[in-house]
């Protein structure tokens, strides 16, 4: 069955109405310059310069718009139109409305460590000013490796760069994880950009948070009265956050030796998908309100200790196997992974949210890369009834029901819960109601990119991440980073093109629960 989408009722929805000022769809961006530091790098190729092409084509950036590129590479304007032309050639320009704007982007070559590199760069953004309208408003783009970041942002400031020239401009940082590697240097990160930008000019993207699925929990939660009455646990039993992955690490060998899965993925995704969907409901959909209704909830998050991680973690590493009929490698057999590499390529553990609502409700994460689906989802899975009237037999295919949201692919929600199956018997078993995206919207969703870039130039922080949520989140994985770091748990391995190790089905089992299928 496909549940269609239903025309609100006008006053039920007041927080969400109180958002569309906010979040409303023909929203333009004032005039402005965004730099890229890092612009001749994979990111800006592979998901920045896209985006902003499909910004501009769909008529969501202002005329004034100029890309500066940075980085060290010595080309001149002309190659690094270049560069941007590879990036977006595949997509669709008919009036030529891209191609108009790439012929104003320029460029700047140099060595971040050397004022002059941004006394040159002040001097084209002001002339860029001048020529082009752009009225001293600046969004800057670290896509550079991370250990630059802080550097970039003192040469900025150096000159001057990070604060507005005139009162009504405004300048904005956006950073990409990781935000460092552990609390410790995260802070650090911190206190370095601070020194150069106040918090608020600071955008950190958690790609994640730009997903339409992701924002979607938010609308299931507070747009409906029927689900948060249960949200809780009364009526929980437990909760499951996969994010399950079939790609392996492809080119990037020599960055996930030094990440793993744990900074990779649950540092940052997992823990923005928990928070939606465990926080407290807030009193508007304004940026700082959902902020600190996270933050909150992060802070309730309890991991155990070190000891206790070595019980209630797993980590392992893919082996060889087969994903979609094809062979793929060993994680030890990827180019810039060390052949004895001891990173966790998946990692399942559990935590619990020591607040009102989540008192002793386990949750369970699994992420891991090389997996026999890519699946990302979470399910709430819910108490049995006190009482089954139905004898054992009867009720044999009955499961637990399960409230499921599927951030990606085939995005959707789904319900599962006991019928009886038609016949003369009183049999029950688990069948399921599914919600799909795809069949109720026309609409088509935005990559998490373009709507995370349009919000930054629109200074609109609500899908991006506070300094308190990074150290809260780093906070809390910080016992299982120690026991890793002491060898424990062992690792295990999997076959790639599989669920993951036995060892994680032994950890659910434990309590006398499953993994959902997936
Ligand atoms: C990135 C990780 O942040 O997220 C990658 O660095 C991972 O390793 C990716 O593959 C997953 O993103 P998505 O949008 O494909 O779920």
């Amino acid at each position: 069955m496909t549940a269609k989408p239903i025309t609100p009722l006008s006053d039920s929805l007041t927080a969400l109405e109180l958002s569309t000022d906010l979040h409303n769809e023909r929203r333009k961006p004032q005039p402005l310059i965004l730099v890229i530091f890092g612009a001749t790098g994979d990111l800006a190729s592979r998901k920045i310069l896209p985006a902003i092409c499909h910004l501009a084509i769909r008529k969501e950036l202002p005329d004034e718009f100029v890309i500066v590129g940075a980085a060290s590479s010595e080309i001149d304007d002309e190659g690094f139109r270049k560069i941007v032309y590879e990036a977006t050639k595949d997509i669709d320009d008919p009036d030529g409305i891209w191609e108009k704007y790439a012929k104003k982007f320029r460029y700047i070559s140099g060595d971040y460590m050397s004022a002059d590199t941004f006394l040159q760069l002040d001097k084209v953004l002001s002339e860029i000013d001048e020529e082009c309208k752009t009225s001293g408003n600046r969004v800057y783009y670290l896509a550079t490796i991370p250990k630059l970041f802080s550097v970039v942002a003192n040469g900025l400031k150096t000159v001057g760069c990070n604060k507005p020239k005139a009162k009504e401009s405004f300048v904005r940082l956006v950073v990409e994880k990781p935000f460092g590697v552990d609390l410790e240097s995260a802070k650090s990160l911190d206190n370095a950009l601070h020194k150069a930008f106040a918090e608020e000019q600071i955008f950190r993207i958690d790609h994640y948070m730009g997903k339409e699925t992701v924002q979607n929990v938010l609308a299931l939660r507070f747009a409906n009265a029927i689900f948060e009455p249960i949200w809780n646990r009364r009526y929980v039993d437990h909760i499951q956050i996969t994010v399950a992955e079939t790609l392996g690490v492809e080119h990037r060998g020599a960055f996930y030796e030094t990440a793993g899965a744990l900074r990779d993925i649950v540092q940052n995704h997992v823990m923005q998908v928990l928070s939606l969907t465990l926080m407290e409901p807030p009193a508007s959909m304004e940026a700082g309100g959902i902020r600190d209704e996270k933050v909150k909830l992060l802070k309730a998050v309890e991991i155990g200790n070190i000891d206790e991680q070595v019980n209630t973690t797993v980590r392992a590493q893919y082996a060889a196997g087969e994903i979609d009929g094809q062979r793929v490698a060993g994680y030890r057999e990827e180019d810039g992974v060390s052949p004895t590499s001891e990173t966790e390529t998946y990692i399942a553990t559990r935590l619990y949210v020591d607040n009102w609502r989540w008192a002793g409700v386990p949750i369970y994460i699994r992420t891991g890369k090389r997996l026999q689906k890519r699946i990302t989802e979470v399910s709430m899975v819910f108490q049995r009834p006190p009482h089954l009237p139905f004898a054992g037999r009867l009720s044999r295919d009955l499961r637990a029901d399960v409230l499921s949201l599927r951030i990606q692919p085939d995005e959707g929600i789904s319900l599962s819960f006991g019928a009886k199956i038609p016949g003369p018997s009183f049999k029950v078993k688990t069948v399921s109601m599914n919600f799909s995206y795809k069949d109720a919207f026309q609409e088509i969703a935005v990559d998490a990119y373009e709507r995370l870039l349009l919000d930054a130039m629109l200074g609109d922080p609500m899908l991006f991440i506070r300094t308190d949520e990074v150290e809260q989140a780093w906070r809390i994985v910080a016992p299982i980073q120690a026991s890793f770091a002491q060898g424990e748990p062992p690792l295990a391995r999997y076959t790639s093109g599989t669920f993951g190790p036995i060892e994680a089905e032994r950890l659910i089992q434990a309590s006398g629960r499953q993994w959902q299928n997936l």
